[in-house]
């Protein structure tokens, strides 16, 4: 049994989809020990439904030495899932190839410092692209610059907006993010 622990910062659709997958075994052999946010946000509230222990530790200078503390000492992968909170090169050379990051873009375009959420998708339509999607990859410490593990684009209608193209991305993350932690855990 592996055991993964994910971090999030929102809503976490993904973190929903990623306990679902778990349960009806579409990622077999894992189990969430622990579910971590920077600040209170609904996705803590989705690991407590599912009976999954959870730990807000608020964001701030000190953030990744005090996860690193909490970690527990079995955990097999790191998942962020919809969270905003850069770890520290030191936390993330701790684990190389152990944690993994869900971006809503096709990366390396539209990635880095301040690429989260709708400025990714503002700054989408702002240039004109012809597709978008989203991509899964290891965390480094250069922020979105880790190996890309998983990617799926679709084409960008007229008159797409912000709305549908989170909702795409959205669709696309929830079919790439298992089968990224699928892959990633059986080379652990
Ligand atoms: C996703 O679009 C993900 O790519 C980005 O944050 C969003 C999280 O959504 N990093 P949710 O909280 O899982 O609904």
């Amino acid at each position: 049994m592996k055991n993964i622990v994910v971090l999030v910062s929102g809503g976490g659709t993904n973190l929903q989809r990623i306990i679902e997958c778990i349960d009806n075994g579409e990622i077999p052999n894992a189990n969430i020990s622990l579910v971590v946010a920077d600040r209170d946000c609904f996705g803590l509230e989705r690991a407590k439904n599912h009976g999954i222990p959870t730990q807000l530790i608020p964001r701030g200078k000190s953030f990744s030495s005090e996860l690193k503390q909490i970690l527990p000492a079995n955990t097999d992968l790191i998942v962020l899932a919809g969270f905003l909170s850069i770890l520290n090169k030191e936390f993330c050379e701790s684990f190389p190839g152990k944690i993994i990051n869900i971006h809503p873009s096709l990366l390396p375009k539209f990635g880095g410092k301040g690429m989260w959420g709708h400025h990714v998708h503002e700054a989408v339509l702002a240039s004109n692209e012809k597709e978008s999607g989203a991509t899964v990859h290891y965390v480094t410490s250069g922020i979105d610059e880790g190996e890309i593990i998983l990617q799926k684009s679709f084409k960008i209608s007229d008159g797409e907006n912000l709305e549908t193209l989170s909702e795409k991305i959205h669709t696309i993350e929830y079919e790439i993010f298992p089968k990224a932690i699928n892959l990633v855990l059986s080379k652990i």
